[in-house]
Order: structure tokens, then sequence, then C-alpha cells
């Protein structure tokens, strides 16, 4: 839990952390362009009204692009340059039905010319209808191959083996791994940070906390990463959406030995919230309860939270607020990172009131 005290620190500024941006500079890998950035931060005038405690802004990254929207387009950029670089024509990921990251994939290679294949996990039961990120995996032109939660766990191993088949047919292929997130992917959040430093030293009061949903590692790994060499020693919070707090701080870890071996750059030494007491029934799984939250968000933001990741952690915000983890003047940036096709997916009965049916209808 962070102190009062934690949130008092010197304002970052433009001037200031020129030096500090040409050294992440030089730490960059090449990039290809395909969100729309910046992104803007905007205050949430109602929601912090009504839930009565820090004033809320959004980071938002729902807005990076309509099919790339979300965090996802941010780590691909520098996967694609890389997948170019490497005289690929195709790549290789991996996701749940309705992955944002996917989709995102599928779409960043139609704009640019790649073939996509998409191994999607498919739990047993689990309908395949033709919806949300499920849908525009298609309409984006992947190939999409289902697995099985058995094959799931061995995804690295047949993203490789599918790469060398398409390598045997003629098409080189580059593969993404899960949510864009390594050493490669983790420079669109640490690009990212640069947009946040300079959004954040307009705001008036203290540093904010930076509140993300956190899952594969990806964006969390860039945030801290950014910050740290914005020497910015910003309280950031990575709230889990399915995995123990444990696991996605070795997640985080991971990526940064990896980007330390490929850079020799030093390790962050900024330190990370994980928390992960707002998971419910795990990955996917959502209350009554929370989709309330998300929807009450939802209606007080003029925003779409998905209820697999942003609706997970704004409902974490929410009940952190109730729980009295902030005071009232504090600021909180809800990164918003999108996933709003997936909630198109979702089923919302019970929740929202739906018209009553027409006169005659059935
Ligand atoms: C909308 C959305 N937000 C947050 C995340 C979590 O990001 P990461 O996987 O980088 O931890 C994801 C991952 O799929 C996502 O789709």
């Amino acid at each position: 839990m962070l102190g009062r005290d934690a949130f008092i620190h010197p304002r970052p500024t433009l001037v200031s952390n020129a030096r500090l941006v040409r050294l992440i500079c030089m730490e960059l890998p090449a990039r290809t362009p395909l969100a729309l950035l910046p992104t803007p931060l905007v205050f949430c005038e109602r929601l912090s009204e009504a839930w009565g405690g820090p004033r809320i802004w959004m980071k938002r990254d729902d807005l990076t692009g309509f099919e790339l929207s979300g965090n996802k387009v941010r780590k691909l950029e520098f996967h694609f340059a890389a997948a170019a670089a490497a005289g690929a024509d195709t790549v290789i990921t991996c996701g749940a039905l309705q992955s944002n990251h996917s989709r995102a994939t599928a779409f960043a290679a139609a704009r640019l010319g790649f073939r996509s294949i998409l191994l999607l996990r498919r739990n047993p039961g689990e309908q395949l209808r033709l919806i949300g990120n499920y849908l525009l995996h298609h309409l984006g032109g992947a190939e999409v191959r289902l697995i099985t939660p058995e094959e799931w766990e061995q995804r690295d191993l047949l993203m490789a083996e599918v790469a060398a088949a398409e390598a045997a047919n003629g098409h080189p292929a580059w593969v993404i791994p899960e949510g864009a997130s390594d050493a490669l992917g983790m420079w669109g959040f640490v690009l990212a940070t640069r947009e946040l430093a300079d959004q954040i030293a307009q705001i008036p009061g203290d540093l904010p906390v930076v509140w993300h949903a956190a899952s594969s590692g990806g964006t969390t790994a860039g945030i801290g990463w950014g910050f740290d060499r914005l020497a910015v020693d910003i309280p950031i919070v990575a709230c889990s959406i399915g995995d123990p707090a444990g696991t996605i701080r070795e997640k985080v870890d991971a990526i940064w030995s990896e980007a330390g071996a490929a850079t020799g750059a030093k390790q962050p030494e900024i330190s990370i919230e994980y928390i992960d007491n707002h998971v419910g029934g795990g990955y996917g799984r959502v209350t009554t309860e929370e989709l309330t939250i998300q929807t009450e968000a939802s209606s007080l933001t003029g925003t779409i939270l998905d209820p697999t990741y942003t609706g997970k952690a704004i409902v974490g915000l929410r009940r952190e607020i109730s729980s009295g983890r902030f005071s009232r003047g504090d600021n909180v940036v809800f990164w918003h990172t999108g996933g709003g096709f997936a909630a198109l997916a979702h089923d919302f009965t019970g929740i929202v009131a739906a018209a009553p049916p027409a006169a005659g209808s059935d």
C-alpha cells in the first residue's frame, strides 16, 4: 500500500526531461508508426464527483485508432518494424477468442500487407459466435486456427512450429508473443510514458497514481521502464485481471531482463505495486456487481470498458476508493487500454435496461 507521502514528488518538466528523453531514444529499436498518437489525457469530472474520492483522469488509449484501438498497437509498432526488417511476409500470434491483441495484429497486418495467422484458445463449451473481436479477426483477413487450453500451455512452441512450416512454404514468418509482451513490444509503453509525463506536467496537485489493467505484462514493463528512465518516481499500480500478483511481477521482471540483455541497459529501479485483489472469478469471468460498476463508469465518462480488462481495472479502482485509499484532491490516471469490441461480445442482459418489445413483436 502506498503511503500518502509517496504521492508527493517534484513535477517532471519538459526541459529537465529532455536529456532523459534522449537517453530513452538511444535505447529505442526501429518502429513502424500505426497508432494515432499522442492519445489525450482527459479529466473525468462526473466520475470523480460520483465516486467521491480522487480526481480521476483517463489516458485514452482506447483512441489509438479504430480497428487498432487499445494498448496493443503501441507494442505492435515495434514488432511490425522487426518483422519487416527480418524479411517476413507473415505474422503469427495467439490469444483468446475475444483477444484485443489478436484483432489489432490482424488489422495491423492487413494495413501493412502482411499475412496473419492467429492461434486462438477455445475453452471447452465456448461458442464460436462471430461477434466482437472474433468477428474482427476474420474481417481483418487473418487465418484463424483454434487451439485447446492444453495446446495453449505450449503456445510459444506451437507458434514456432507454425512459423517453421510457413517458412518451408515460402512465407518467412515473424512470431509475436502473447500480448506482444516482450522486450520489443515493451518499447511502445516506454514511449507512452513520455506522452504521459508531458501531460501530467499540466495537472495541478501531486503526481498521480498510474492505474492500469495488467495481464501479459508488456504494458506494465513499458510504463515502469519509461518512468524509471524519465526519473519520474510516480506511483504505478498494476491491477491484475486474472493472474496472481506475483505472476505479473515475474512476467514484468522477465521482460526487463530480456530488454537489459538485448540493449545492455541497466534494470529499472522504480517500484511498482502489483495487486490481485480484484480478479474476482478469474480471467474473463465477471459478476453482476462488477458489470454494474463498469456500466456506471461508462455512463459517467462516455467511454466503453470491456469486462475482461479495463472493466476489471476500473472495478478495482472503484473498490479502493470506497475503502478509503485515496483522499479528495489526489490524482489518479486510469490508463484506458481499450477493449471496446470485446464489450460488444459480452451479454449485458440484466445489467442494462432493455427497451420493452414493440407491440405485436414476438
Ligand atoms: C484492453 C486491454 N487492456 C489491458 C491489457 C493488459 O495488457 P498487458 O497484456 O500488456 O498486461 C490487455 C491485454 O490483452 C487488453 O486487451
